[in-house]
């Protein structure tokens, strides 16, 4: 063996005993360097998907406003702002599904409910009812009166999500 180490006697075992010990703590050291980075990463990765969501429904409320001045007649109807409503709609529901992974059930000041992940097809099923929703929405908005309607039916799909889905806020 050409390992350059004492090969005889009580020494030189003592010396190759201590080169693998040095290896081994050295291997642990770096696979836990790599877990502990790995783990970093994923935490950030799960913080920035919750602010991301709160960012996507913030958005929604948002609109909800512009919606709601419109239907009130405090802002004058505009047929390309209303469309732009539901438009945001449609968009959100195209990211939520991937908004919503098992490590994102905490942290961020989340109000996201347990109940997103007990009943995932429920959530998926939400989640779908108000893509579809929204599609119709945008196509069935021709003028203030057809508007008024469908915003009045998107926001029962706000509300019946928010009502399982969501924690008290
Ligand atoms: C499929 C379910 C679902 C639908 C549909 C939905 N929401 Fe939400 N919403 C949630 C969940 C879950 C949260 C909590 C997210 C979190 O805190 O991680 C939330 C949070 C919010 C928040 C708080 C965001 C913040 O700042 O923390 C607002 C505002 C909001 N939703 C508005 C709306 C509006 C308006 C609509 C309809 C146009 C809507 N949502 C439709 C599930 C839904």
């Amino acid at each position: 063996m050409a390992i350059g180490l004492p090969q005889n006697g009580p020494k030189g075992r003592e010396a190759i005993g201590l080169h693998k010990k040095r290896e081994l703590d050295m291997m642990i050291r770096t696979v836990l360097a790599v877990t502990i980075v790995a783990v970093g990463v994923t935490a950030a990765v799960a913080q920035s998907v919750i602010a991301d969501r709160k960012a996507l429904m913030k958005r929604s409320g948002d609109q909800a406003k512009v919606a709601a001045s419109m239907v009130r007649g405090e802002t004058p109807f505009d047929l390309a702002k209303a469309k732009g409503v539901f438009e945001t709609y449609v968009d959100k529901a195209n990211k939520l599904p991937t908004l919503f992974p098992e490590n994102s059930k905490t942290g961020g000041e989340t109000h996201a409910a347990p109940a997103i992940w007990e009943k995932p097809d429920e959530f998926k099923a939400q989640v779908a009812k108000f893509g579809a929703d929204a599609k119709a929405a945008l196509d069935q908005t021709k003028d203030l009166d057809s508007f008024k309607a469908a915003n009045a039916n998107m926001l029962k799909d706000c509300g019946g999500c928010h009502e399982t889905f969501r924690l008290k806020m």
